[in-house]
C-alpha cells in the first residue's frame, strides 16, 4: 500500500479506537476489558481463516522498518513486549501438561494470531513451574496517564507445559519471536536460581522450539521478590554467563537478551552493562514496569507501565547508553516504557535506540499501535524535511 494511503488509513484506525476506549472500553474494568481481549484471541484462534486475515492485515497496515539488533535481524523495529502472549496459569505442573496432551487447550491464546497481526514478539514470561499468580482485579488503568498497571504475578503455565504447547505447533510458530524467562521468585541461592533458569531454557531446546532470541527476565515488581536482587553484579554474571554457555554447547546461536528494572543507580547500570558485555549478552531491554503502590491496596507493589513510565525507562536508557559508548560495549538497548506515539519513540530514538517493545500502547491505540506510531514518525520525518528545505530556500 502507498505510503500515504496508509497514512490515512492508520489515522482512521486510531480516531475508532479511541472512540471506541471511550464510548466502550474504558467504561469497563481494566481487568475485564483484558480477560475479554484473552477470550477473544481464544475465539479466534479457534477459527482456521483467522491467522491469513492477521496475516493479510499485517501487511497493509505494517511498513517494513527492518533492524540489526540484538543479533538478530527484525522485519520491524517495534516489537510487542513479554506479558501477553504468555498463557493461563495453573497450579502445578501435570495439571498443564494434561491440559496440552490430553485436553488439547489452547494454553497460551494469542501465540498465533498476535504475531500475524502485529509482527515480531515476546512469548512469556516462562517460570520453570507454571504458576497462578495473584488472585483477584490485578490489572489497573490510568487513562489520563495512557499508563497501565499490573500485579499479575508472573501467572503462566510454566516453561515444561509452554514448551510442549509450542512444539506441538513447531510448524505454525512466527518467523521472528523472542522467549522471555524470568527466575521462579523467592530461590536464594544463586545456584539454585541458576539450574531455575537452565532447566527451563532446556525444555524449549529439547523440544526444538528455538526463537529468535531468548530474553532472560531479571525484573519482577509484581511478586513480593525483591526486583533488585537478582541485578546484582556477581548473580548478573553468573545466571547470564551460564545461559549462554548452555546455548553455546548446544552450537545454537540464539542471542541472549536482558530485561531490567527502572529506577536502579546509575553505578549498578554501569556494572549490568559491563557484565552483559564480558558475558555476552546481545542487548538489554530497558526497562520492565516501575514498582508503585497498588490502586487498590498501597501495601502491596504493582507494576506501573505507559506514560508514567517513560521518563524513569528513558533515564535507564539514556544512562545505559552512555555507557556504552563510553565504553565501546557491543551490547544494544532496546527501548521499553510508554512508546505510545511516534513522539515518545523519537525520544528514544535522539538517544540512539534502534527498536523498541510495546505494551501499554496496545491498550491506549488498538491493536494497530505499532504501524500508527510509525507513520506518525513518518510524518514527523516529512514535516521536518519540509521546514528544513524552507529554512534553506
Ligand atoms: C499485564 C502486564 C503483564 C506483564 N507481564 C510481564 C511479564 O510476564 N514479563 C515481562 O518481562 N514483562 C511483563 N510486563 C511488562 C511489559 O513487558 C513492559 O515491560 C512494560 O509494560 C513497559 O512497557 P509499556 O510502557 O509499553 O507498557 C507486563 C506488563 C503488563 C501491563
Amino acid at each position: 500500500m502507498k505510503p500515504g494511503l496508509r497514512s490515512l488509513l492508520l489515522r482512521g484506525i486510531d480516531s475508532a479506537c479511541q472512540s471506541l476506549n471511550k464510548h466502550f472500553i474504558f467504561r469497563q474494568p481494566a481487568q475485564n476489558a483484558h480477560d475479554s481481549a484473552i477470550n477473544l484471541l481464544r475465539l479466534l484462534e479457534r477459527m482456521p481463516f483467522s491467522a491469513p486475515c492477521c496475516q493479510r492485515l499485517h501487511r497493509l497496515a505494517f511498513p517494513k522498518t527492518p533492524v540489526d539488533v540484538g543479533g538478530v535481524r527484525l522485519a520491524q523495529r517495534l516489537i510487542l513486549a513479554a506479558g501477553l502472549i504468555k498463557g493461563d496459569g495453573f497450579g502445578d505442573e501435570a495439571d498443564a501438561l494434561r491440559a496440552v496432551t490430553v485436553e488439547g487447550h489452547n494454553i497460551i491464546p494469542g501465540w498465533c494470531v498476535l504475531p500475524a497481526l502485529l509482527g515480531p514478539v515476546e512469548f512469556g514470561s516462562f517460570t520453570r513451574q507454571p504458576r497462578l499468580g495473584n488472585p483477584g482485579a490485578v490489572i489497573w488503568r490510568d487513562a489520563e496517564a495512557r499508563s497501565t498497571q499490573n500485579r499479575v504475578g508472573l501467572r503462566n503455565p510454566g516453561a515444561r507445559a509452554a514448551a510442549r504447547f509450542l512444539a506441538g505447533r513447531r510448524g505454525q510458530l512466527p518467523a521472528e519471536f523472542g522467549i522471555n524467562i524470568a527466575l521462579t521468585p523467592g530461590l536464594d541461592d544463586i545456584d539454585q536460581q541458576e539450574r531455575d533458569v537452565l532447566e527451563s531454557v532446556e525444555f524449549f531446546l529439547d523440544s526444538n522450539v528455538l526463537p529468535s532470541w531468548f530474553t532472560l527476565n531479571l525484573s519482577c515488581p509484581n511478586t513480593e521478590d525483591d526486583p533488585q536482587g537478582h541485578q546484582l553484579e556477581a548473580e548478573t554474571r553468573q545466571l547470564c554467563g551460564a545461559f549462554i554457555e548452555r546455548l553455546r554447547a548446544r552450537e545454537l546461536e540464539i542471542p541472549l537478551w536482558v530485561k531490567i528494572s527502572p529506577g536502579l543507580a546509575g553505578d549498578q547500570y554501569r556494572v549490568l552493562m559491563r557484565v552483559f558485555h564480558d558475558v555476552g549478552v546481545k542487548a538489554v531491554i530497558a526497562t520492565n514496569t516501575l514498582a508503585q503502590p497498588s490502586p487498590e491496596d498501597d501495601s502491596i507493589q504493582a507494576g506501573v507501565g505507559g506514560g508514567e513510565l517513560h521518563p524513569e525507562s528513558l533515564e535507564a536508557v539514556r544512562q545505559l547508553l552512555a555507557e556504552k559508548s563510553r565504553k565501546h560495549y557491543s551490547v544494544d538497548v532496546i527501548a521499553c516504557g510508554g512508546i505510545l506515539d511516534g513522539a515518545s519513540f523519537r525520544q528514544y530514538q535522539s538517544l540512539g535506540v534502534k527498536a523498541g517493545q510495546y505494551w501499554s500502547a496496545l491498550v491506549y491505540r488498538g491493536p494497530f499501535a505499532a504501524a500508527i506510531i510509525e507513520s506518525e514518525l513518518a510524518r514527523y520525518d516529512h514535516e521536518f524535511e519540509a521546514v528544513r528545505r524552507e529554512s534553506l530556500a
